[in-house]
């Protein structure tokens, strides 16, 4: 068992709560991009704050066995699954229990293969909501949340639901979170799936699941938990509208009352230039001159010529799940006068073929100036926020983005589109009283993006300056300890109603 903490705020002064989440990635256990990240880092500080948070993911092929915590055992598209959940502590109170079970998770890949998106995903993912609604219910002691993440986690509530009412206990269920880290993924299949996943039909309404037709994992999440939330205010404001709601703004707009905005945090342990054991030598605001250590070994790792002047040739990097959403349109747009600015790019990236593709083509054209490494790769990912000067988020939309965060704690001067989270976490530099942290622009125009990046390589010129802009990024806090306590706020605020709920009404 994890051990526990002596309870240290305003917050854990009240009581404890017992918070289960579920979601389909969790580092270092899984990770194809950001939400693996915040599930694992979210739980540690929330248990930093004297809460106890147990978090159920699946057990993909390489994740380790572990102690058995409990095991499961469900019906499910006319199979019966087993499974068991596997202890692993994370942090002080926080523990991740893996869902073992080979049938639907040993696979070479997390969502997909070569061929496509796994077939068996509906059930895949149910069982994942159904497993952890199953295991809340066989706690002697019950939680007070569960804290469903993304499509994957969006049936969680539903289940809730029907568990409580097969229960015959009104309100005995634990209060229900939905956390939407990308509107873009909704888990939409077809609505055969309802009766085979234990769904009622009577959920298969427009102010249910059904999603044009079809049954809809997210919309279930967004319509059934009782309270929303996305990970940075301005990304709440953007899915109320079309251009950003992805055909779901409607169903955000009619729940907005539910839904709050806040801003993920970094696990300031895992990306600390001053720790981190993927650089050469480690760095901070006050020894920014050890950041070139890094530089060398990002140009050596990448294939590119170590020389004086490489070494003074400013560096942009980008490290990105390579899908339309990172706005890698921008950049095949204007490719050939990228190559031609005076800046070497270094890219870790792995996704869509196209755009691979595109990276791998630009590599091979301009090898003295592009290099792309395409996969999954937890060192170089490192490296390129420690060794480059700048970082390229270019995103057509944003939830939040963790990788402009990371780089401004290691010195990277962001380069983005001011969308969702960015616009949240990047400030524009200001000349005039030295303020700011990165570069934004709004329009989603190739044009936009090259004129932004250009004034960015002409700072750079300016070492004074650069260095201002370096350090005041370096110095803000990007932790998780305030955005945590904004998550205890929303639980509470869905304890003390379910309270009420079970206590009998006064008279009077
Ligand atoms: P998203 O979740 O949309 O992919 P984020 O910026 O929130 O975007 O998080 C991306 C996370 O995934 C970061 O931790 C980033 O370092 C990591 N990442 C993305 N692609 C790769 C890759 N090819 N190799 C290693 N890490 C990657
Ligand atoms: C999603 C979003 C990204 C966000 C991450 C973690 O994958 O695309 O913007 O940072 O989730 O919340």
């Amino acid at each position: 068992m994890p051990k526990r903490a002596e309870p240290k705020t305003a917050a854990s002064r009240n009581r404890s709560l017992r918070i289960l989440m579920v979601a389909s990635e969790a580092h270092p256990f899984s990770k194809t991009g950001g939400l693996a990240d915040v599930v694992a880092a979210l739980p540690k500080a929330l248990g930093r704050l004297g809460h106890d948070v147990t978090v159920i993911t699946p057990r993909y092929r390489g994740a380790p066995d572990g102690r058995v915590e409990a095991t499961v055992a469900l019906e499910m598209a006319g199979h019966r699954f087993h499974a068991r959940l596997l202890e692993h502590a994370i942090g002080v109170n926080a523990r991740v229990l893996l869902l073992d079970c080979p049938k639907l998770y040993d696979r070479a890949g997390i969502y997909y293969e070569a061929g496509g998106d796994y077939p068996d995903n509906p059930i895949r993912y149910a069982f994942l909501s159904a497993a952890a609604v199953d295991y809340a219910a066989q706690q002697a002691q019950p939680f007070d949340i569960l804290h469903a993440h993304d499509w994957q986690a969006g049936l969680t509530p539903i289940y809730a639901r029907l568990a409580e009412a097969a229960s015959g206990r009104a309100g005995g269920h634990p209060g229900t979170v939905l956390t939407i880290h990308n509107l873009a993924y909704q888990g939409i299949f077809d609505k055969s799936w309802v009766p085979r996943l234990g769904l009622g039909w009577s959920d298969f309404t427009v102010s249910g699941f059904e999603f044009f037709d079809c049954l809809s994992f997210l919309k279930a999440g967004i319509t059934a938990a009782e309270a929303l939330t996305t990970v940075s205010p301005t990304y709440a404001d953007e899915i109320q509208r079309p251009e950003y709601g992805h055909r779901l703004d409607g169903v955000i707009r009619a729940r907005h009352d539910r839904l709050t905005g806040i801003l993920n945090g970094i696990d300031a342990d895992e990306w600390n230039p001053a720790t981190d054991p993927f650089l050469p030598q480690p760095f901070d605001v006050d020894r920014l001159g050890a950041k070139a250590a890094s530089k060398r070994a990002l140009l050596e790792r990448f294939g590119l010529a170590v020389t004086d002047e490489t070494l003074a040739r400013p560096i942009v990097g980008m490290v990105s799940r390579m899908v339309d959403q990172k706005g890698l349109d921008l950049i095949a747009a204007v490719a050939s006068q990228l190559a031609s600015l005076d800046a070497t790019f270094t890219i870790v990236g792995t996704g869509e073929p196209h755009h691979q593709e595109m990276w791998r083509r630009l590599s091979q054209w301009r090898p003295d100036r592009i290099s792309a490494f395409i996969g999954f790769d937890e060192q170089r990912a490192h490296l390129v926020e420690a060794g480059a000067d700048m970082f390229l988020m270019p995103s057509r939309f944003e939830p939040c983005g963790l990788n402009q965060m990371y780089s401004l704690r290691y010195g990277t001067v962001p380069i983005v589109r001011a969308v969702g989270g960015l616009v949240d976490t990047v400030r524009p530099y200001n000349p005039k009283n030295g303020q700011g942290n990165g570069f934004l622009f709004s329009e989603y125009d190739p044009g936009v993006m090259l004129q932004t990046l250009e004034a960015a390589l002409a700072t750079f010129a300016d070492k004074k300056i650069w260095s201002r802009l370096q350090k005041n990024g370096m110095r803000a806090d990007y932790s998780w300890d305030r955005s945590a306590a904004e998550y205890v706020k929303i639980y509470r605020r869905l304890r003390p109603a379910r309270t009420t709920r079970r206590v009998p009404a006064s008279k009077g």
